[in-house]
């Protein structure tokens, strides 16, 4: 490690930031290069470490979750693993591959300095500065990180040529309504909790937040839906006291994996299913076929919105969502719900309110239509904010560039800030599967650094993002969750092309277009 003109700063080549899923893939893929990876908390794995609850499992299978070079053990389970297990899966990855050791437990990333000397700081997404995306290790540091370590309290310096972020766009940070002045939480003499420290919660601590107390869940998503759920188990028997779930937006929830019969995974996973569905860059010709296929694509979300509402009590609670399943899908809003959900509901234990506004009273809170709901805790199941974690330590005008007027970051290959030069953000454009969407851009991102291709220009990056956010816009409401989950294969398959590998890779054309794709259809080749 060489040192700066100012002694007590170390330069290095590589530094990431965080040691989640994301952190640990990057770590692997560019782990010829030495990394120095940062990680505030005092272990790996992200949210499966500090932001679930006990009752946390995978939304889907193994199988669908597994790095292309590390097979789950009984990789066949048809159980989704629980957060336990997952941590011991990434655990063993990290150990397996000899991670651990680049890895810099409780050291938190404060503030990044840009020091590459010109960068115009007025350039706006019209003005483009020069970005140094073609010289990925330049050979003289171009970033300066400040990290702070739990034990000593002191900020340490360093220097790097590239650096990958991997913050995560959950946990860490939450996203806190806001209320008009006397109808927030001031007024109110209960307790009020967001999930991410209600995660820290051990069994006992959650039973005896929970137990013979009015609980109001904020949020009809999956943190929600399993929060509920806790609760309702909590106050099983006569004593017990109901859930009541605050309900902005009905979304479609799934029971499991099965549709009428067949299998999910054939619906939005296959080659010949994502075919359907609008991609960027598609060509004059596959957008108009896109168009002439256009029912054949109302017609699944049709057909599984029927099965949804055949075996869900959706209408009876008035819970059927106002828009089609095919949108919560396209933007990875899809929630698993737990078994039984439904039954505690029957049993009175989870009630249902529907929303759109609401503010606290000093009982509890009060609804849009003058309801007034009793309670003695209100625990808020309403998001992060991953957005926030990265303008915290971005510096200026750096930290602008990710306020796109689309409302999503916008990232080339879903990994590379056009006008941001040798940065690199990991885990931030979602998909069915994370854990894959990750692994891929680390490797996209491993042969962009040892320049095995190189990015095009500024002004091209800029106009693929631009039109990949105005197929997400085209196709849900919800388009700023920034999902590519219905044209993941096709995103896949640019990355491979871009690295050299090829992108077809079953044994017949048929196998290629109707069996599900997965991390073994992007395993690194030689
Ligand atoms: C409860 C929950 C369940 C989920 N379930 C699924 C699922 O079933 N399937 C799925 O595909 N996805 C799921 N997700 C999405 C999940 O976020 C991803 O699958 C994946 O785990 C994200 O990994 P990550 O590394 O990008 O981010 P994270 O897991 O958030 O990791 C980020 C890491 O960076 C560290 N960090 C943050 N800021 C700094 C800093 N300034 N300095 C140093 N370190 C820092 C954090 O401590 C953390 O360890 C779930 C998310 C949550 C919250
Ligand atoms: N594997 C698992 O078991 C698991 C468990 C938990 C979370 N997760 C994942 O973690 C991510 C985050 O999930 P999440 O459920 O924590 O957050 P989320 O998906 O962002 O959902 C937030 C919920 O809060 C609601 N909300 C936000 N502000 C509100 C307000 N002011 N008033 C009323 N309602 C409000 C939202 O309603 P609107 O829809 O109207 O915005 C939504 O229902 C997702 O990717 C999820 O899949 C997975």
């Amino acid at each position: 490690m060489a040192t700066l003109d100012n002694p007590s700063i170390s330069v290095s080549k590589i530094a990431i930031i965080g040691a989640g899923v994301s952190g640990i893939a990057a770590t692997k893929q560019l782990s010829h290069h030495n990394p120095i990876v940062f990680e505030a908390s005092d272990s790996i794995g992200g949210v499966w470490s500090h932001c679930s609850y006990n009752s946390t499992k995978l939304q889907s299978h193994r199988r669908d979750y597994e790095f292309s070079d590390f097979p789950w053990p009984q990789r066949d389970n048809s159980d989704f693993p629980t957060h336990v297990e997952i941590l011991e899966y990434l655990q063993s990855y990290a150990h397996h591959f000899d991670l651990v050791k680049n890895i810099r437990f409780n050291s938190e990333v404060v503030e990044i300095l840009y020091v590459g000397g010109d960068h115009d700081v007025s350039s706006s997404f019209g003005d483009l500065p020069t970005t140094h995306h073609g010289t990925p290790l330049p050979g003289y540091p171009l970033w300066q990180l400040a990290v702070k370590t739990n034990h000593s309290h002191t900020i340490q310096w360093y220097a790097f040529e590239f650096v990958v972020v991997c913050t995560g766009k959950y946990g860490d940070i939450a996203k806190i309504p806001e209320f008009a002045c006397n109808k927030g939480p001031e007024v109110f003499k209960g307790r009020i909790m967001h999930t991410l420290d209600y995660c820290k919660l051990d069994e006992d601590g959650a039973t005896k937040l929970l137990k013979g107390k009015k609980v109001v869940v904020v949020g009809f998503k999956k943190s929600a839906i399993d929060l509920a759920m806790e609760c309702a188990k909590a106050n099983q028997g006569g004593e017990g006291e109901a859930c009541t779930m605050i309900v902005r937006t009905p979304h479609w929830i799934v029971p499991h994996y099965w549709i009428w019969g067949l299998p999910f995974s054939i619906f939005y996973s296959t080659r010949f299913s994502q075919f359907l569905h609008q991609r960027p860059n598609q060509g004059l010709l596959k957008a108009l076929l896109c168009l002439l296929l256009s029912p054949l694509r109302r017609g699944v979300s049709k057909f599984i919105e029927s099965y949804l509402l055949w075996k869900l009590p959706l209408q009876k609670y008035g819970l059927r969502p106002e828009h089609p399943f095919e949108e919560d899908y396209t933007s990875c809003q899809m929630a698993i719900v737990p078994e039984n959900f439904f039954s505690e509901a029957d049993k009175g234990k989870i009630l249902f309110k529907r929303a759109s506004n609401w503010s606290f009273w000093s009982g509890g809170i009060q609804t849009e239509d003058n309801s007034k709901l009793e309670a003695d805790v209100v625990l808020l199941a309403t998001g992060f904010d991953g957005k926030k974690k990265l303008k915290r330590i971005l510096p200026h005008p750096f930290r602008n560039f990710l306020d796109h007027p689309f409302g999503v970051i916008p990232l080339y290959r879903g990994t590379i800030h056009p006008l941001i030069p040798n940065m690199a953000f990991v885990g931030y454009i979602e998909s069915v599967s994370n854990l894959a969407s990750s692994e891929i851009r680390s490797m996209w991102l491993s042969a962009l650094v040892d320049k095995k291709f190189e990015v095009p220009g500024v002004e091209k990056m800029l106009s693929d993002t631009v039109e990949e956010m105005n197929v997400m816009k085209r196709s849900s409401r919800f388009y700023k969750r920034h999902c590519i989950s219905t044209y993941s294969i096709n995103h896949c398959d640019e990355m491979c092309k871009d690295i050299g590998w090829s992108s077809w890779r079953k044994k017949s054309w048929i196998r290629e277009a109707f069996s599900p794709y997965t991390s073994q259809d992007y395993r690194k080749q030689n």
